[in-house]
């Protein structure tokens, strides 16, 4: 056995342990994931590939006159507080008297007073006490109104019983401008009842990757749709120049996230972006030109980097672009701690993000009011020039006026407040329902076996078929759309409720079953599965294949196949996948999206009428380009080489009689492939991984972001960016670990033949005082275990290191390969307090020190 490091501080190690372990420092802050820490590359700028845009809603001299008068009478504190926008979970209402923010939001799942349920009365309750507060100018001197930004990004979705429309993938699929603007204008409404100023949407991301955990809130892969969409959405928010602009049921709109959001490297979230210039105007800017010009008040600046370069302090983005060239004169929000990832910056402290072009600072988390100080006096010491902050607050009262806060009633006397009948009405529900139809693509349709017809014996099953919350996907009342349950929904439909109520006005028969069992054998199965529900960089996997590691749903279809039932499938996905088995076990293929809380729209498209007769056709045609194998994610309309299963504008319909034969090919990576590495962790555990916490013989499957069990604690934290970090604590009173575990065995033998290395980043806030064990699990209840306490005690605390543990460590005689489902336990029996984040087995790991235990 030999161990090298490439430490100085474990250049001394005595040799005498039992395995290799590699340490190597690495920032505490701000670092960025390894994958998107591209090299800031020098690029030519030309200023010409951009437009002067001739926006609807005029610079008014009457308007400019009243801002100017109020800039004028207003202190630096007053200012820069128009620049801080705090989240509900960090501040009081005291807070807002005392410092008079000019905005502030509720992130995803953050909800008045914490409670889920909130009516809309408890919404508007805390909207009026803000506002009055911040019109309070006792303490602070400041009378400006605030204002209150939300995402409601399908929907008012962070509240209970809201009208939640498809998401915008499945909106790409209906391409209909129309539709979309009433889609927008039912948004505005919803959230005027609850008190709501200013909603972040629309995402104009043109998405040219699928892996992206966000591909379901872009339209589409091209611009086309994305620009037209743009205008729509915009125009449906706020109303347009002339005709309702910013009138009593409308809302402020954000154009999000500038710019290029959807074209990072490898379709990394909160990535890098490295296409030319003329590109990120082709590809990525077409919904800024269209939904500026429409009059949207407010951009939304990304979380990625341009050729190495967080936009967040990109001043030729954000200002020379957007503002000078464009001509923009509405306000640029930062994105949650965007600012705090510009190398330099903190959350606490970014003056090269004002000095950059941003306007408002989002600053959730207590980061706000260091933020606060720290920005008052690098005005004063010069860093952050007077001017600038001029302009930015100028900016923030010019959309103030314009959205006429400054003389509307306060929110409880606005005429839609609290009018809950509002919220899920059934005017705005048959909206969606409508959405929801126009969205369904259409790919295969063998002997028509659709549409079904009322006299059928039906099973629906698959564990989609009653699920609200997996048809909704992420940003539904929680962040991640996590954890809720059809109770969480009223008013809302499942698929299954539609297809049974239509079925039960025909006196037609069905059966539910989760599992595809049945009492009396049917006709036809509808099987109802697909992705759960994520947001943002949860989302982001590393090949498209669908169910890596667990075919529960395709043996589900092969069963029902195999006993002679018809199977239509009908697939919740927030991006196309690689499903070609799926596809050959299904008789008729669905691609249903997100489809939100109306599901009866699917009933309507896939059941005929009484008389057998069609009764909606599909329409819906793919927006973006579906793989043919798992490793087409960036295959777009117009590439060169151009080979998707179904192209861009593919979708049947019920007049086409044509057969697919079912014999996709379903064989896995090409011979000759590099291994990519395996991810356990990344943010949130990657599947076909969950984590478990385990203490003495009790094990629990982690689903929300604090918990505990027995001896051990668990939370999520914010190491570079939100939530990517994981704290446990142990107190020593039994055995305790965590785990990452998968329902099925993965064969894991290509990692042993290219001498993977297990690597993860570790913070020790307090050093182990028992043995930790570093284990392996495979099926048949075996384990194989490396002891890490001797490394981990020289560690030094409280900073992020990176550990790294050949593979082959665990590779021993009595272990299985071919079959592990654990390939992380982590477990001591006293104290101990700990943080990791990003967990790899990785193939190529190319760092320097090699680490071995033979
Ligand atoms: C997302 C934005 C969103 C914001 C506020 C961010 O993480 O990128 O799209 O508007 O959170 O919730
Ligand atoms: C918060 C959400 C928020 C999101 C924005 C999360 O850490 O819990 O409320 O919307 O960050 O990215």
């Amino acid at each position: 056995m030999f161990i090298q490091t490439n430490s100085k501080l474990f250049a001394h190690l005595g040799l005498a342990t039992v395995i290799g372990v590699l340490f190597s420092g690495c920032n505490t802050q701000k670092q960025l994931p390894e994958k998107s820490a591209a090299q800031k590359v020098a690029i030519e700028k030309d200023i010409s590939i951009w437009p002067v845009l001739e926006l609807s809603i005029k610079k008014d001299a009457e308007l400019e006159y009243r801002v100017n008068k109020v800039l004028f009478s207003m202190t630096l504190e007053q200012k820069i507080a128009q620049m801080i926008q705090p989240e509900i979970r960090d501040i009081s209402v005291e807070d807002m008297r005392k410092y008079g923010f000019g905005s502030y939001l509720n992130g995803g799942g953050s909800f008045p007073e914490s409670n889920k349920k909130a009516t809309p009365d408890d919404w508007i309750k805390l909207a009026e006490a803000m506002y009055q507060a911040s019109i309070d100018d006792s303490l602070d001197g400041s009378n400006i109104p605030t204002m209150w930004g939300t995402d409601a990004v399908h929907g008012h979705n962070n509240v209970i019983g809201a009208t939640l429309f498809p998401h915008n993938i499945g909106l790409g699929a209906t391409n209909s401008p129309k539709l979309i603007e009433q889609i927008a204008a039912i948004t505005a409404k919803e959230a005027i009842v609850t008190g709501i100023d200013w909603v972040f949407a629309p995402t104009v991301a043109v998405v040219r990757d699928d892996r992206w955990g966000r591909t379901y809130e872009g339209y589409s892969e091209d611009p086309e749709i994305v620009a037209k969409y743009s205008a729509s959405i915009v125009k449906g928010l706020q109303g347009m120049a002339g005709d309702n602009f910013l009138g009593k049921d409308k809302v402020i709109s954000t154009v999000k996230h500038f710019l290029g959001d959807g074209g990072t490297e490898g379709g990394d979230d909160q990535g890098d972006n490295i296409l030319s210039e003329q590109a990120l105007f082709d590809i990525h800017a077409q919904g800024y030109v269209e939904g500026l010009t429409a009059g949207s008040q407010t951009v939304m600046a990304s979380f990625n980097s341009w050729h190495g370069e967080k936009n967040h302090g990109n001043k030729y983005l954000l200002t020379e672009i957007l503002k000078d060239k464009m001509g923009f004169d509405g306000l640029v929000v930062g994105d949650w701690n965007g600012h705090g990832q510009i190398a330099g910056c903190t959350n606490e402290s970014c003056p090269q993000s004002i000095n950059a072009g941003l306007d408002i600072f989002m600053v959730p988390t207590n980061a706000w009011k260091p933020l606060y100080e720290n920005t008052i006096a690098q005005v004063k010491s010069g860093i952050i020039p007077l001017t600038r902050v001029d302009d930015a607050v100028s900016r923030i009262l010019r959309v103030k006026f314009r959205a006429g806060i400054f003389d509307k009633p306060s929110p409880a006397k606005r005429i839609y407040s609290g009018n809950s009948d509002l919220i899920g009405a059934s005017s705005h529900r048959e909206v969606a329902r409508q959405a929801v139809r126009e969205s369904l693509v259409l790919l295969k349709n063998n002997d028509q076996v659709l549409p079904l017809k009322l006299d059928q014996n039906i099973l629906v099953t698959g564990d989609g078929a009653h699920n609200i919350g997996k048809q909704s996907g992420g940003w539904t009342i929680t962040w991640q759309g996590t954890g809720n349950n059809n109770s969480d929904f009223p008013g809302a439909s499942s698929i299954y409720d539609g297809i049974a109520k239509k079925l039960a006005d025909a006196n037609g028969s069905v059966q539910l079953s989760s599992d595809g069992t049945y009492q009396q054998k049917p006709d036809v199965a509808i099987v109802i599965f697909g992705e759960e529900p994520y947001a943002e960089g949860n989302g982001d996997i590393d090949n498209l294949e669908y169910q890596r590691g667990d075919k529960t749903d395709l043996a589900l279809l092969k069963k029902l196949k195999a006993e002679g039932i018809k199977v239509v499938s009908v697939f919740i996905s927030g991006r196309p996948l690689w499903v070609n088995a799926e596809i050959n076990a299904s008789d008729a293929f669905v691609a249903a999206w997100l489809p939100g809380t109306e599901g009866a729209g699917i009933a309507d498209v896939l059941l005929a009428k009484e008389n057998g007769a069609i009764d909606y056709d599909f329409k819906g045609k793919l927006s973006y380009s579906w793989p043919g194998d798992e490793h087409q994610s960036s295959v777009n309309r117009f590439d060169t080489e151009y080979h998707p299963l179904f192209g861009y504008g593919y979708g049947l319909n019920y007049a086409y009689k044509g057969y697919m034969s079912n014999t996709l090919g379903e064989g896995k990576r090409k011979k000759g492939e590099k291994l990519t590495a395996l991810k356990i962790f990344e943010r949130a555990a990657i599947k076909p991984w969950q984590l478990y916490l385990q203490s003495g013989d009790e094990s629990q499957l982690i689903s929300s972001s604090v918990e505990s069990l027995g001896a051990i604690s668990y939370k999520t934290m914010d190491r570079s960016v939100q939530e990517d970090a994981r704290a446990i604590v142990f107190d020593g009173s039994e055995k305790a670990g965590i785990r990452f575990t998968a329902n099925f065995p993965e064969d894991l033998h290509g990692f042993a033949e290219n001498n993977a290395v297990l690597t993860f980043d570790v913070f020790v806030e307090k050093g182990p005082e028992s043995p930790v064990y570093l284990a392996m699990g495979c099926d048949g209840e075996c384990e194989t275990s490396v002891e890490l306490s001797e490394h981990l005690s020289l560690l030094p605390t409280n900073s992020w290191q990176k550990m790294s543990i050949d593979f082959s460590c665990f590779n021993t005689a009595e272990f299985d390969i071919g079959k592990l489902h654990t390939p992380f336990k982590l477990s001591t029996q006293g104290l101990f307090n700990i943080r990791f984040s990003n967990i790899i087995l990785d193939p190529n790991f190319t760092e320097k020190s090699v680490v071995s235990c033979q």
